[in-house]
Parts: C-alpha cells; structure tokens; sequence
C-alpha cells in the first residue's frame, strides 16, 4: 500500500495532531547505526528520544548500546528512578540540590556521571561534596572546534582547547578526594550537526565539506594527543566519548570507545541533508484537515512546531505526505492552524491527515503525550514521551 493511504488507515482512530514511530524504519535506522558503530559502544543521546520506553527498546536490541547520554540533572534522576544507569549528563549543572541529589545516588553504588569544564566547576562540586561527605562522578569536556580567520567552526561551549589545559585540569581531578574521573568527551559539532549536503545550498555545501574535511583532520589529531597523554599518565578511564549522529561513520573509527548517537533513531528532516549519512524518517506527525478555504488551500488544526537553533527555513516542519504538498510562504506552520497546498493526484477531503516531519528529533515529543507505534500497516502499541509522564527538564 502507498505510504500516505497506509499511515491513514492506521491513525484513521486516533485524535489529530498525533505523532506515530514507523517501526520497520526504527529497527532498521537501529541496525544501521549498528552496523556504522565499528564495534564501539553507542551511548544514546535522550534528548533526541524524550521517552523513557523508546530508550528501553533501543537498549534491549544490543549490547552495542550502552548507557544514555542526559540533558539534564532532574533528567538522570527520573531515567535512573526508571531503572536506567549509566546516565552521563553532558552539559554541565550548577544547582547544589540537583547536584546532591545526584552525588547521593553515586554513593549508593549508581553510575552517574557528571560535565566538568573548568576549575570553576571542579570547585564547586567539591565544595557541595566536602558538605555532604560525597564524592562525584566526573567527565571532562574537551573542545574540539576549530578557528578560521573570521569563522568559529563549531560550538561555544568547554573552554579547555588545550592538551596543557587538559593535563592541568586531570590534575586537579586527580587530586581531588572529593571526584574521580570518569570519562573525557569531545564532541565535534561541526562535523556531526551540520549539513553538507542540502539541495537548496549546492555552494555552500562545497564550503561546508572543505571545512568539515581540514577541521577533522585537526581534531582527530587533538583527541589522539589528549588519550596518549592520559594512557602516559596511566589514568583509567571507564570512557572516551565522541561524536553525534552525522559523525558516527568518523568518529567509530577514532580512538574512542564509545559514540554519542541520538537523532539518528527517529531520523529527523535535519538529516537528510548528509553526505555521508542516510537513515529512514521513521518519526512523523499527523494533522487533520478543517477547513478547505480554496481549490488546493487545505487548512490543518495545528502542526506549526519548530526546532531550535539558528533560524531559518530549515527549522520548519517538512510536509512529508502526500508527497507535493507544501507549506505557504506567508503563514508557514502555525501555532494553531496550519494550510497546506496540494494539487496532487490524491483527493483529499474535511478529516483527512497531512504527515509532517520535525527538524530535530527528540523537541517534538514535548507536544505529544503519545508516540503510536504502527507496524504492518497497524498501530500495536502507543509509548509515553516524558511530557505525557509530565515530565518537563528544561
Ligand atoms: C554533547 C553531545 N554529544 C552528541 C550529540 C549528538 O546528538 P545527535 O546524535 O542527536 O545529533 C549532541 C547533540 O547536540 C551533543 O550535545
């Protein structure tokens, strides 16, 4: 059956908007980041899944799948109230609750692990440990962009771009009865998050590549220097992690035991827009038709969720099916209504879906409760995002 009729009969019972997981796409976008992983571990980042059963089905598949990368410190504590461990935090948390709260579990034999950049962080997190008799799990955050003549090729986060400054800060940890170190992570956003191979931008493609190739060459050779000089300082760290989702192919064949994968799952819209990397939208919402102001005007109840990140066109939801349709130039997707133009061959009436696909994969589940799973054509299960647990991190 054709995709559009297909996702139609499946939903044709469930309220609109909904989001729905195409679960032969699912299994087969996990098998292929298997397949991709080179034998390393894949840490799964959550904030590209926001739901507690979808993490559970993708660890169950492996044991290429080990442990989850968090987004947040309330976060850690609902995943590991959940059963889940091995939960490292990758952005850094200041508030002393969160961080007790986090150093107590650690201390009942949980592994959670949390980001430290600076001798700021270092300080304060012995100082809430030395108050509660407590000793943290650490992971160092190693920056890995790289600088051009009027361009920052990457993001702005940890501040340690050195091996100097690293060996201080390990130093320091090392030193510290309050900490031990845990991990190192790298994580080189402008080679995994973003696009080189958009149809729209064929010259700027050609630049992103040119820079995506000189900047790999540069931070590879930096992660290597850094683990030398760990492996000469005979510190055993439980892991090296590295890369995301449009790296995976680069990274899994670096000296690092263990990859960051997230959006790759779900295969949002952003990732079709890779040279070196496909997967399958396996991830997508429905909206129903209200109204039909004109000849192909096709006006939906909802639909306008955009993703964060610089703005621009491809922050939008793509209309996904039928295939034609189209967002306006004026009004895009809306915060309550949304029209879609479509002279296509499929006749489309009051009730009927359109199929969207986000951006990004895992800001989606905030405005769903449900994810509807659909296979052979029919729904067989429908799993809680963190919003329909009522959870809410940031
Ligand atoms: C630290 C870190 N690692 C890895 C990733 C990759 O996540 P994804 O695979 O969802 O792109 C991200 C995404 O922003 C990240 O912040």
């Amino acid at each position: 059956m054709e995709a559009y009729t297909s996702y139609k009969n499946a939903l044709k019972n469930i309220p609109k908007p909904c989001l729905f997981l195409d679960m032969d796409m699912f299994h087969t976008n996990i098998q292929n980041i298997i397949s991709a992983s080179n034998n390393k571990n894949i840490r799964i980042a959550s904030k590209s899944i926001r739901s507690v059963p979808i993490l559970k089905e993708i660890l169950n598949v492996s044991s290429t799948f080990q442990g989850i990368m968090c987004y947040a410190a309330d976060e850690a504590i609902y995943l590991n109230d959940n059963g889940l461990d091995d939960l490292l935090i990758a952005y850094p948390v200041w508030n002393p609750e969160h961080l007790k709260a986090i150093a107590s579990r650690v201390m009942n034999k949980q592994t959670i692990t949390v980001m430290v950049d600076s001798i700021e962080h270092i300080n304060h997190l012995e100082m809430i440990a030395a108050e509660n008799n407590q000793k943290f799990l650490v992971c160092l955050d190693i920056d890995l962009s790289s600088e051009y003549p009027g361009l920052h090729f990457g993001v702005h986060r940890s501040p340690v771009k050195t091996v100097s400054q690293v060996v201080a800060l390990i130093n320091r940890i090392d030193d510290s009865p309050y900490m031990k170190l845990d991990g190192i992570m790298g994580y080189e956003a402008q080679i995994a998050g973003v696009t080189d191979n958009n149809p729209k931008q064929r010259l700027k493609n050609k630049v992103v590549r040119f820079l995506k190739n000189h900047s790999s060459k540069v931070l590879i050779k930096k992660r290597q220097e850094i683990i030398d000089v760990i492996h000469q300082k005979q510190i055993d760290l439980r892991f090296i992690n590295g890369g995301g989702t449009g790296s995976l192919h680069q990274t899994a064949k670096e000296n690092v035991t263990e990859i960051t994968v997230g959006s790759g799952f779900f295969n949002s819209r952003l990732f079709d827009f890779y040279k070196d990397y496909s997967n399958l939208p396996a991830l997508a919402y429905a909206i129903e038709i209200t109204r039909i102001p004109k000849k192909h005007m096709y006006t939906c109840t909802g639909g306008g969720y955009i993703a964060s990140g610089a703005m621009g066109e491809d922050r939008m939801p793509h209309i996904y099916l039928p295939e034609g349709a189209c967002l306006t130039a004026n009004e895009g997707a809306g915060e309550v209504q949304t029209p879609i133009y479509y002279d296509g061959d499929i006749p489309l009436k009051h009730g009927d879906p359109i199929f969207l696909r986000h951006s990004k994969a895992g800001e989606l589940c905030e405005h769903f409760h449900h994810i509807h799973l659909i296979k052979d054509d029919k729904i067989i299960d429908a799993y809680k995002t963190y919003r329909g647990d009522y959870q809410c991190f940031l």
